[in-house]
């Protein structure tokens, strides 16, 4: 479900016109729909509804300030990395006792900004890292609150750069070694609170069985650390697969009536008739980290095509972005639907659609029939608010694209596009 679709022969975002867009702000052009945000945090606040939890938005997922905001004023907590996404989360309205922080690598720095603003809880990530938390709140004179991540060992059957709850990945602590880790933190650690458990098993997970096998191998876990430690909350992390094939006649209620439970991903209803009654017993409040789910669908990548390139082996379309502005193609082997803004006829043709960087693995698509479009034309790049602009880099000396909110039929720039001038700021 979300807010894109067909109006009068033209691709809209809400009541917003694409074509308008394009030709105001220009292109590659990033547009959101607030309420397709709004929507989608509602339905799986809801879906929890029953039981104590909290949505702690992943903010790396998409992290502009207007989005954060649009989330903050939902009472959503935020899931974050760095010292970097706090900083934006707290200038957003957001509320840094709603805020954990998630990662393997944290700095002095970071820790000592987060002990500083309070937030909810470090989600550590290894025995050392708790020690030296430990240490950074000792030399403050605070108590660090912190949860352990388990790593259940559980294939997430996603892409292998997107799974992190296996032995392999490098992220929590082996679920055989874990029980100790608390003990020995209860014993040595004056200065940590331990306050949870944390579990994220991976991303674009579009089956309910990972997540049922990771929450009925961890729960005896839970309730184990709360008998002895007094733990509070357990976070099931985040990973709630998105439609990226099909992602326009995804935003239609009918497109999932029509399809059976092999061929869509799990829905939110799904997730929670799943899981709810595996969570509601244990006395602990439910955390939630999606970061995909909310932003995932509710956003677009416009580019405008610039050349239709005819060689001996294929048609290439080169459009006016790059994977400097997209990266999951080249870098996951994303797919990304490519729909013309302005409403295409019947015609398809099998094409590559590239972009201007130098490299071959600078594609939107290989050897994909799609609708027809010409130079001049603008395309949507899909299923882009998640995991797009965020991951956006300035490779080849190309200016970051502008972000658009759109909320009804208002449309407001929330990030400028950036100018040359901005690319070299900073450099000597
Ligand atoms: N919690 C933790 C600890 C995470 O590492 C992540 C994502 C999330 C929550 C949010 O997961 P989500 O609900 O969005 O699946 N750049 C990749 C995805 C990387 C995900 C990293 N961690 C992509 O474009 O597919």
């Amino acid at each position: 479900m979300h807010g894109f679709a067909y109006r009068h022969g033209s691709l809209h975002c809400e009541d917003v016109n694409l074509q308008t867009l394009a030709e105001e702000h220009g292109t590659p052009l990033y547009v959101y729909s607030a309420n397709t945000i709004r929507d989608h945090y509602r339905r799986l606040d809801q879906a929890l509804g029953s039981i104590d939890h909290e949505v702690a938005y992943a903010v790396k997922a998409n992290s502009n300030l207007s989005v954060l905001r649009l989330l903050a004023e939902e009472d959503a907590g935020f899931d974050i990395v760095s010292g970097g996404e706090l900083f934006r989360v707290i200038k957003a309205g957001g509320n840094p006792a709603k805020c954990t922080f998630a990662g393997v690598g944290k700095t002095r720095a970071e820790i000592e900004y987060a002990l500083k603003q309070g937030i909810y809880s470090f989600n550590v990530e290894s025995e050392e890292e708790l020690r030296y938390l430990n240490e950074v709140a000792g030399d403050l004179g605070v108590i660090a609150p912190a949860a352990v991540r388990v790593n259940p060992n559980v294939d997430a059957k996603t892409h292998k750069y997107i799974s992190t709850g296996k032995s392999e990945n490098k992220f929590g602590v082996d679920f055989d070694l874990i029980t100790d880790v608390y003990a020995r933190a209860a014993k040595e650690l004056a200065n940590v609170k331990l306050r949870g458990l944390q579990m994220h098993i991976g991303s674009q997970l579009t089956s309910i069985k990972p997540f049922i096998e990771a929450v009925e191998k961890v729960a005896p876990l839970a309730i184990h650390l709360k008998n002895i430690h007094g733990i509070e909350f357990w976070s099931i992390g985040g990973g709630i697969g998105i439609v990226y094939h099909d992602s326009l006649k995804s935003g239609d209620p009918q497109w999932w009536a029509s399809k059976s439970e092999d061929e869509r991903p799990l829905t939110i209803a799904e997730y929670g008739e799943a899981l709810v009654p595996r969570l509601q017993n244990l006395g602990l409040k439910i955390l939630l980290e999606p970061g995909r789910y909310i932003v995932g669908n509710a956003g677009v990548l416009l580019t405008r095509c610039l050349y239709e390139k005819h060689g001996t082996a294929k048609t290439f379309k080169v459009v006016d972005a790059g994977m400097n502005d997209l990266i999951r193609p080249a870098l996951y082997e994303g797919h990304h639907e490519i729909e013309p803004v302005k409403q295409p006829g019947e015609a398809r043709r099998k094409v590559d659609v590239v972009g201007p960087i130098c490299e071959s693995g600078d594609f939107f698509c290989q050897d994909r029939e799609l609708a027809d479009f010409q130079p001049g034309e603008v395309v949507a790049l899909m299923s882009a608010g998640a995991y797009g602009f965020v991951m956006a880099s300035n490779y080849n000396s190309r200016p970051l694209p502008a972000e658009i909110l759109v909320d009804g039929s208002a449309a407001r720039v929330i990030r400028q596009r950036q100018t040359l001038d901005d690319i070299i700021a900073g450099e000597v």
